[in-house]
């Protein structure tokens, strides 16, 4: 897919703000600071679009842009963030939640995990969720421009095997990097194949 047009459309504070939901969506998620933005940036070939910090907690609102004036992709805050408050985070969770569960035009999600890192448990947790809840998602893993390429297949492989212990099968799994603008034709040709509205 060729990305023509990419507007922002608006940020939203509650689902139910968010816009009509009358063509497909793609939304991206994980854990705050794991490249959400940065990736959302690369895939739109736009240097600052989503607004990225090396502070995490940066993305506070569910942002919605119109791609090719047919589909939405869309930015979610990072969850997990421990330096907040327990009350703040818990009002992340609920917005996040609440987001993916009544989304009806929500196509995707993709889970965004840092690939140095071994399996972390929110993110386990979370996919774990997604699975109860009937929501399909892929995992893109980011950052892998901060390991070797040996390194960095190595714990896909372990993430791979960590999942097969829980899961019968794999989702799609992505391995990107913003900062050498890698991975992000692949998510687009998924989103290609599976936006049909
Ligand atoms: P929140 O909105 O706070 O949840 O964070 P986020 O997931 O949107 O992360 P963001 O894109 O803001 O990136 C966090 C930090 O990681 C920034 O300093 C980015 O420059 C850096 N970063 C993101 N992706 C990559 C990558 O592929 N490679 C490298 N080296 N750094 C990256
Ligand atoms: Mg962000």
């Amino acid at each position: 897919m060729i990305v023509k047009t990419v507007n922002f459309v608006k940020s939203s504070g509650k689902w139910q703000e968010c816009p009509e939901p009358t063509i497909p969506e793609y939304a991206f998620i994980g854990r705050s600071n794991v490249g959400k933005s940065s990736l959302i940036n690369t895939i739109m070939n736009h240097k600052d679009l989503a607004k990225t910090s090396q502070t995490p907690g940066k993305t506070q609102l569910i942002n919605h842009f119109l791609v090719n004036e047919n589909w939405y992709l869309t930015d979610l805050p990072g969850y997990g963030y421990a330096k907040v408050s327990k009350s703040l985070r818990k009002d992340f969770e609920k917005l996040i939640t609440n987001y993916i569960l009544n989304r009806k035009n929500l196509v995707n999600l993709f889970v965004l995990v840092d690939i140095r890192h071994t399996p972390q448990k929110i993110d386990l947790e979370f996919m774990e969720w997604c699975g109860e809840n009937g929501v399909p998602f892929s995992i893109v893993f980011t950052k892998q421009d901060k390991l070797k390429p040996g390194a960095a297949d190595r714990n896909v492989e372990v993430y791979k095997t960590k999942l097969l212990e829980t899961w019968e099968d794999l989702p799609d799994i992505y391995i990107t990097s913003a900062e050498k603008k890698m991975g992000g034709n692949e998510i687009l040709k998924f989103i290609e194949k599976t936006n049909a509205y």
